[in-house]
C-alpha cells in the first residue's frame, strides 16, 4: 500500500462529495472522486484505489452496477467497498451485499463511524495485498528455481551425452587395433554392429538392448589383440596347434572385458566369449549348446557369420548377398543351419534384405544409435580374418 492510502469517492451530489473529500484529507488520505458509476469504474481501473465510498442512487450507472462490475473484475475485485446507503432502507443494504459491498454506512455520515469503518477495510486490504504479494514472491521463486534446475539437467544430460560419445569413440578407437593386427579394415566391426542392432529389434527386443548390443559388437574379435601375428596373418591353413590358439582370442577378450561396471562392456564380454559357440553345440570354446549360449552371443554369431562370408578372405572370395543367404539358411557342408538360434536365422532370413542393404553401405543405415566414427576403405590389407 501507498504511504497515503488512496480513496475513490463516488456520490453524484457535489456537496456531498466535497464534504467526504474534506473529511478524509483530514484523515490523512489522498482522494479521487467520482459523479457516478460510470466514472467510479473507469477511475477505479485506471487509478487503483485502495478503498471506494460508493453512493447508490447515482444517474448513468447506480452503485450496486458498479460493484459488481468492479468486483467481477479481477483487477479491481480487491479493492473494497463501503457502501453509503439510505439510513432506513434494509433493501439497499441486502442488494448492496448481493452486488459484493465489503461494508455499509448511512446517510448522515458519522465521522467517527466513517473513520473506523475506513480503517477497517484499509486494514483488511492491507493485509490481503501482503497474502497476495507473498505468493506471488513465492510462485516467482519457484519459477526461478524450477528453471535453474531445468538448465542444470539439461546440462547434466549434454555432460552425460558428452562422455557417452568420447567412451563409444575411445572402445571403438581400441576395438581398432583388434582389427589392424588381424589385417582388417574397421567396416567388418561397424557393419557387424548394424546386424546386432537389426535382429535384436527384429526379434523384438527392446530398445535398450539393441543401442547397447549396436556399441557392444564391435569388442567381440578384441581378443586377438593377444593372438601372434604370424598366426593372425599366416595366408595358408593353420595348423592345429595354431588353430588353437586362434580360438582363445574368444576367451582372451572375455578377460580383457570381464569385471566392468559398465553394461556395454558386460554384453561386450558375453559377445567375445560367445560368439563362435553354435546352436549344436558344435562352436567353440566351451561347446556350448542352445539358451546355454547368451542371446546377444548367439546374434553376434549369425551377424559375424553373416559379414565374414561376404567378406575377402585370404582363403576365399566374397560371396554374394545370395550366397550368404543360401549358405546360413540351408548350409554349405561348413555353415550348417543348425548353428544358429532358429529365431535368430529365421529373423534373418525375413529381413536379409536389410543385411545386404547394411552390407553394400553400412553408413546408410543410420540408426538412433547413430554412426561409428568412419574409416577409410583405401589402402585395405589382404586380410587374413579367420573365423
Ligand atoms: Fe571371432
Ligand atoms: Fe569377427
Amino acid at each position: 500500500m501507498n504511504e497515503k492510502p488512496k480513496i475513490l469517492l463516488v456520490d453524484d451530489e457535489e456537496t456531498n462529495l466535497n464534504l467526504l473529500k474534506i473529511l478524509c484529507h483530514k484523515m490523512g488520505y489522498e482522494c479521487l472522486t467520482a459523479l457516478n458509476g460510470k466514472q467510479a469504474v473507469e477511475t477505479a481501473v485506471s487509478q487503483t484505489p485502495d478503498l471506494i465510498m460508493m453512493d447508490v442512487i447515482m444517474p448513468e450507472m447506480d452503485g450496486f452496477e458498479a460493484t459488481r462490475k468492479l468486483k467481477s473484475d479481477p483487477g479491481t475485485a480487491h479493492i473494497p467497498i463501503i457502501m453509503v446507503t439510505a439510513a432506513s432502507s434494509r433493501d439497499d443494504k441486502l442488494k448492496g451485499i448481493a452486488s459484493g459491498a465489503n461494508d455499509f454506512i448511512t446517510k448522515p455520515v458519522d465521522i467517527q463511524e466513517l473513520s473506523l469503518r475506513i480503517k477497517n477495510n484499509l486494514n483488511i486490504k492491507e493485509y490481503h495485498d501482503l497474502l497476495k504479494n507473498y505468493s506471488l514472491t513465492l510462485e516467482q521463486q519457484v519459477k526461478e528455481r524450477t528453471i535453474k534446475l531445468e538448465n542444470a539437467l539439461l546440462e547434466r544430460d549434454q555432460a552425460s551425452e558428452k562422455i557417452k560419445a568420447g567412451y563409444i569413440d575411445t572402445i571403438f578407437r581400441l576395438t581398432l587395433a583388434a582389427e589392424y593386427k588381424d589385417g582388417n579394415t574397421g567396416n567388418h566391426i561397424r557393419r557387424t554392429s548394424h546386424y546386432a542392432k537389426t535382429l535384436a529389434l527384429e526379434l523384438g527386443l527392446d530398445h535398450d538392448f539393441a543401442e547397447t548390443i549396436f556399441y557392444a559388437m564391435p569388442m567381440h574379435d578384441i581378443g586377438k589383440v593377444g593372438i601372434p601375428d604370424s598366426i593372425l596373418l599366416k595366408s595358408g591353413p593353420l595348423n592345429a596347434e595354431e588353430w588353437l590358439m586362434m580360438k582363445d582370442h574368444t576367451t582372451i577378450g572375455s578377460r580383457i572385458l570381464s569385471g566392468s561396471q559398465s553394461e556395454i562392456l558386460t554384453l561386450a564380454q558375453q559377445i567375445a566369449l560367445t560368439h563362435h559357440e553354435h546352436w549344436d553345440g558344435s562352436g567353440y570354446p566351451q561347446k556350448l549348446a542352445a539358451e546355454q549360449i547368451p542371446l546377444a552371443g548367439r546374434i553376434a554369431s549369425l551377424a559375424d557369420k553373416y559379414d565374414a562370408i561376404r567378406s575377402l578372405r585370404s582363403y576365399k572370395n566374397p560371396q554374394s548377398h545370395h550366397q550368404a543367404y543360401e549358405m546360413l539358411s540351408r548350409g554349405d557342408g561348413r555353415t550348417s543351419p543348425g548353428h544358429f538360434d532358429p529365431e535368430v536365422l529365421e529373423a534373418f532370413c525375413r529381413h536379409h534384405k536389410l543385411f545386404e542393404e547394411i552390407f553394400a553401405d553400412a553408413l546408410s543405415i543410420n540408426g538412433s544409435a547413430g554412426r561409428l566414427p568412419d574409416r577409410q576403405l583405401a589402402g585395405t590389407k589382404p586380410p587374413a580374418h579367420r573365423q
